[in-house]
């Protein structure tokens, strides 16, 4: 049965009717500039095939009533158990429950009307694996509320409202990368965003390159811990460099040359989390030129080096997701080859010569199956549109 199929047959279950809509929010890869969304850098991400697909009907209840499919669970929250993180039995919200309920809040801060649901939701995103499951089931909710709501917002404000939740709500102090793919996601188009400005454009994907994805099948928890820590050790960095360059504001306003003349001042840890986000805002702000004028061994050469700088410098990669982009890289056929999203585990991303892919896709299970006993999870994915009705 297929994951829409699914969600529905659990709705009747649960609450005895149909479901009057089907909402759908894509997951993302992420081609290019990784831990800079949040040092207003520029971002490559494309909205992937994969997705958290939301049953839902508005209720007279004043609760809501939701179930995760795939946890086999259900939770039940209301306007007032909401600022406390509670069900509305004030027992503590279910973990994957915070991610919807931090959107209900988020839009009850910005005094738009958030009528109570019943809702089943699954997804074929896998959690913790630098897809974006979580902005993908946050933008699924966002989509239900606002059907429901009577209110229409442009995505980029669902996004931005879909990360709030994330920092505020949930603790995870998150750029706005995956919450932006999973809104604004164009069928076979890659999104350019400057992180800062919040402008953005879809460019074509190459013709002739497939984006394969490697699940190493190890499973990072991304709740605050190192990544906060990541992000406050740029902050720093900010801070420590603006006694000489007093008019930075984010990572974003150090070149390269400024940083290699300054770096010395900054202790080492912070040196090396800042060096990679220098050089990677400087690799992304290449992206745009190299794919128009179809130079994907270019590209592909800076991914490359995006994953060693987030190996050596960022350390945000672990030995099986090196040994994952080190065989893709030395496959005939393969551009680039790198971790894609927060990192500790999860899937890289690869860019392959299209005629290629099965060649690829088979010697890279084989060689990662052999040096690390571990079963990976190999697929090309299409590139697909942003969060939907699709009901
Ligand atoms: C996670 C965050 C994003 C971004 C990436 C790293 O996916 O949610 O905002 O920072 O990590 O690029």
């Amino acid at each position: 049965m297929n994951i829409i199929d699914q969600i529905i047959t659990r709705y009747q279950e649960n609450f005895g009717q149909m479901p009057d809509h089907i909402a759908r929010a894509p997951g993302r890869v992420n081609l290019l500039g990784e831990h800079v969304d949040y040092n207003d850098g520029f971002v490559l991400p494309a909205a992937i095939d994969r997705a958290t697909y939301v049953a839902f009907s508005p209720t007279d209840a004043p609760h809501s009533t939701l179930v995760a499919a795939d946890f086999n669970q259900q939770t039940f929250f209301s306007a007032e158990s909401i600022s406390s993180k509670t069900q509305a039995d004030a027992s503590p919200l279910p973990e994957w429950g915070l991610y919807p309920a931090g959107v209900m809040w988020s839009l009850m801060q910005e005094n738009l009307s958030v009528p109570s649901i019943n809702a089943v939701f699954a997804s074929d995103v896998p959690r913790g694996s630098g897809l974006s499951s979580s902005a993908s089931v946050e933008m699924a909710f966002m989509i239900a509320w606002q059907t429901l709501g009577g209110w229409a917002l442009p995505p980029m404000q669902l996004a931005l409202l879909s990360q709030k939740a994330e920092n505020k709500y949930v603790g995870v102090n998150c750029g706005i990368m995956d919450q932006f793919a999973s809104a604004c996601g164009a069928a076979n188009k890659l999104l350019l965003l400057d992180c800062r400005s919040l402008e953005w454009k879809a460019v074509p994907l190459p013709e002739n390159v497939s984006i394969v994805i490697a699940d190493t099948t190890v499973r990072r928890k991304l709740t605050s811990g190192e990544y906060n820590k990541h992000r406050a050790a740029c902050e720093e960095a900010v801070r420590l460099l603006q006694q000489n360059l007093p008019n930075i504001k984010s990572l974003r306003d150090v070149s390269v040359e400024e940083f290699n003349r300054l770096a010395d001042q900054l202790p080492a840890e912070i040196e090396k989390r800042a060096r990679h986000v220098v050089e990677e805002i400087g690799r992304s702000n290449q992206a745009e030129a190299l794919l128009e004028a179809g130079d994907i061994q270019s590209f592909g050469r800076l991914m490359n080096e995006c994953h060693a700088s987030l190996r050596d410098l960022y350390e945000v990669s672990c030995p099986e997701l090196n040994v994952m982009a080190g065989i893709a890289q030395s496959i005939e056929g393969c551009y680039g080859a790198r971790l894609t999203g927060a990192g500790f585990g999860g899937c890289t991303v690869n860019l392959v010569a299209k005629e290629r892919v099965d060649g690829f896709s088979k010697i890279l299970a084989k060689s990662y199956e052999s040096k690390t006993g571990l079963h990976p999870e190999i697929y090309i994915t299409s590139v697909s549109n942003g969060a939907e009705l699709l009901k």
